[in-house]
């Protein structure tokens, strides 16, 4: 797994550890946390460097990849976009470099809802025109374009997930988001509401009902879920695919706002600021597919339990890891 001392590997290696699969992280921690790494052994190393790849798979004779590491700004993206090609298509062409060497044939790949850009029609369904709008998304569908040529020529099978926003924190409150900076609105609104940074609201002027964004939550517990299924997808019937991964219920910034007051108790102070160029008013996933052929249904991404969830990782850990 690579990237798995990060949000949503962490969480998806606990997931695999429960079915029984043993995991080994390959991180350079360049924005993942050593103690978030509980259910599977630490490799501290690049995905950018094919040789120490290649060691890895030969070392624990590696059956499977999960891709997770990459960079996730988007607005950075769009500053820094050779960052962001380096490291989320020149380092994911690494990766499949030293798996094809090694004949490792099934991978679960991160990708996401910023691969279909301005969305024409909603909820989006995984036929919607992929037209990224920033280098973020760009680099997540270059990866996706790659796929069908890695397949024809090494026989490697890809199942792209394509994440709406990931949300919450573990139920169990082991692990749970710790971005830095952190730019994800929920864990955002608890900082607001429990005394820190002031919370920024991007345009109340959409065609919304209450003219703030409609976005679509997704449990990280439920993303982690759908890992395991894609993966004995992908190793047992060799398919490739990519699903959504989205509860199809969208919710506003204000309603996200409301859920954190509600669920903390606190008030959440917001200022409105203007809208930011390229945020849609509206991106939900329609996500039968990932039901009808993974057999996944969200379980935990009702708000009010994504929101107590975070809010019951931020208070066991307010410092996030660094304080654990
Ligand atoms: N968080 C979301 O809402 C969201 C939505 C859609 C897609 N995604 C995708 O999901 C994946 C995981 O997101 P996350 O929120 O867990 O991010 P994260 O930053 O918490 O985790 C990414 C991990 O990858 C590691 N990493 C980065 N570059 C690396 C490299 N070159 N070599 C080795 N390790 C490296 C980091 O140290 C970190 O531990 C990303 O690919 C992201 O694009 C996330």
């Amino acid at each position: 797994m690579t990237g798995g001392a990060g949000y949503i590997g962490s969480h998806a290696a606990k997931a695999l550890s429960r079915a029984g699969y043993r995991v080994i992280v390959l991180d350079n921690l360049i924005a993942g946390h050593r103690e978030a790494v509980r259910y599977g052994e630490l490799v501290e190393g690049d995905i950018a460097d094919v040789a120490a790849v290649g060691a890895v798979i030969d070392r624990y004779e590696i059956g499977a990849v999960m891709h997770f590491a990459a960079y996730l700004d988007v607005g950075e993206s769009v500053r820094e976009p050779i960052k962001y090609y380096r490291n989320n298509v020149i380092g994911a062409l690494s990766l499949l470099e030293a798996m094809a060497g090694r004949s490792v044939t099934s991978l679960v790949f991160s990708s996401t809802c910023a691969t279909y850009g301005e969305p024409l029609a909603t909820p989006i369904d995984e036929a919607h025109p992929q037209r990224p709008i920033n280098s973020y998304g760009e680099t997540k569908l270059a990866i996706e374009r790659a796929f069908p040529h890695f397949e024809q020529a090494y026989g490697i099978h890809a199942v792209a997930l394509r994440y709406f926003n990931a949300a919450g924190a573990d139920p169990d409150g082991e692990i749970g988001e710790d971005h830095s900076p952190e730019i994800h609105l929920i864990p955002r609104a608890i900082e607001a509401a429990t005394g820190g940074r002031g919370l920024q609201v991007f345009g109340d002027d959409y065609p919304t009902p209450d003219g703030t964004c409609l976005r679509d939550y997704v449990h990280v517990t439920d993303l982690a879920d759908a890992h395991v299924r894609a993966l004995e997808q992908v190793a047992g019937s060799g398919r490739s695919a990519a699903y959504n991964l989205g509860t199809g219920v969208p919710h506003s910034v204000r309603e996200v706002i409301d859920a954190v007051a509600r669920v903390t108790g606190r008030a959440v102070p917001w200022t409105l600021a203007p809208r930011r160029p390229g945020d849609p008013a509206a991106l939900y996933a329609r996500a039968d597919k990932a039901r009808v052929e993974l057999g996944w249904s969200p379980r935990f991404s009702d708000l009010d339990a994504i929101v107590g969830t975070a809010w019951g990782w931020h208070r066991s850990h307010p410092q996030g890891y660094s304080g654990s």
